[in-house]
């Protein structure tokens, strides 16, 4: 399989990930989590890069810089900035790569505002309600989608 550069981005509070209500978001912290994503990338030979931030600037840049480095595939948890940011979809409209949207709550079961995602209107595939899970199923999607389209 040919190299592929795949971003991870990570929105706010998820650096809290494994203190901030358990109950909700599981005990893994967000270092666990990009560790384990970067083996499985590592398995295939692809190049993954992670980055958190509570800003959503700092985001917009990261997927800006995406554009131009080759990045095939991004994997984003907007977090809050889900429901709130036409900005961050401005952005990702602006990527031609893949782009999946990952929430480790099903947010569809939670309070009405979170069953709207300006994110969505982007995405290409969306993974909610299951854990950190989502973000290696939302991997194996692009590992699979490159494995049948070269
Ligand atoms: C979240 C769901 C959002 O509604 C919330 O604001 C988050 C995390 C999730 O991963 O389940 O911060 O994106």
């Amino acid at each position: 399989m040919s190299q592929f550069r795949v971003l991870v981005l990570h929105g706010p509070s998820l650096n809290l990930l494994g203190t901030r209500q358990p109950e909700i978001y599981g005990h893994e912290t967000l270092d666990d989590v990009n560790h384990a994503l970067h083996e499985k990338a590592g398995l295939v030979g692809w190049d993954l890069e992670c980055f958190q931030s509570n800003h959503e600037g700092a985001l917009i840049d990261a997927i800006h810089a995406a554009r131009l480095d080759g990045t095939r595939g991004i994997i984003i948890n907007p977090a809050a900035f889900t429901h709130t940011s036409v900005a961050i979809l401005d952005a990702l409209n602006a990527f031609e790569g893949t782009v999946i949207e990952v929430h480790i709550s099903n947010v569809h079961k939670r309070e009405s505002f979170r069953h709207h995602s300006y994110v969505s209107l982007r995405a290409d595939g969306v993974i909610a309600g299951l854990g950190t899970q989502g973000y290696h199923a939302a991997l194996d999607a692009l590992i699979e989608a490159a494995r049948v389209t070269g």
